[in-house]
């Protein structure tokens, strides 16, 4: 062979037999006190593997190193409490997640000697609590006239993140006149107002029903955002006209 036809055969080796990260697998929400499996997936082909670690918003909490013993270690992260026997080479199990395990997960794999190739991935994951109730309508009254103000409150049970609320009379949506949010040790609960002047075709039935929704949503647009969506009608008997 002559030296650039094997220079060429060198560098195409080099090129093909580089680790390469393939995938990285984090759940873009967990409910809270659940378990969550992060998962990298990579191919080192003629590469060996140095360590395999995973980072919360930039500080280190995993690391795998064949070559020490023990092969595992975890270090301190707030938020974070690696279940060592479901963790390897590839993937970390956290136990038990709370508001503060929501952050940017990145894994790190790294490569031994003499290239120290590496390549890194990286992921949201938010921590989700929904509420244990259903929305709270308050300021009912039991029957209505034309010109009547309705005058109504809806609550959300607590959440994270907090609730929106849509006001529906009769099927149809109507705005709310102000939403206040409260939170509570990381868990938000929402009140939106409604008033509304009752008109004749508010009326056109024997019932008026009203009903509001509460949908608490992780905030990350993805396609498996959504998450939870309850709702809570009240149903008003009509004033019969006089006369
Ligand atoms: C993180 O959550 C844990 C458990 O809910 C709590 O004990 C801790 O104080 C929280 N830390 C911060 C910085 O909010
Ligand atoms: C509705 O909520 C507002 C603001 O929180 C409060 O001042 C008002 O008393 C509530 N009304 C009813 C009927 O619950």
């Amino acid at each position: 062979m002559d030296l650039a036809l094997l220079l060429f055969v060198v560098l195409l080796r080099q090129e093909v037999a580089a680790l390469k990260l393939l995938r990285i697998n984090v759940p873009s929400y967990t409910l809270r006190g659940k378990n969550a499996l992060l998962e990298c997936r990579y191919d080192l082909e003629s590469d060996k593997l140095y360590s395999f670690s995973w980072y919360k918003d930039h500080e280190e909490f995993y690391r795998y190193v064949p070559r020490s013993e023990p092969t595992q270690h975890s270090y301190h992260v707030e938020g974070i409490k690696v279940d060592h026997r479901n963790s390897d080479y590839r993937r970390v199990h956290l136990q038990d997640v709370g508001l503060n395990t929501s952050g940017r997960y990145k894994c790190e794999v790294v490569a031994e000697a003499p290239n120290f190739n590496s390549v890194i991935a990286e992921a949201n994951m938010e921590v989700v609590v929904l509420p244990e109730e259903s929305p709270a309508i308050t300021g009912e009254e039991k029957i209505y006239a034309s010109g009547d103000v309705l005058a109504l409150n809806c609550t959300s049970g607590r959440s994270h993140p907090g609730a929106h609320l849509k006001w529906f009379i009769n099927g149809e949506q109507v705005k709310a006149d102000s939403e206040l949010r409260h939170e509570q040790h990381g868990l938000i609960s929402t009140t939106s107002t409604l008033r509304l002047e009752l008109e004749p075709d508010h009326l056109s039935s024997e019932k008026i029903n009203v009903r509001c929704e509460a949908i608490v949503q992780s905030s990350q647009k993805t396609n498996d955002s959504y998450i939870d969506s309850r709702t809570t009608e009240i149903f008003g008997t009509i004033k019969e006209k006089q006369g």
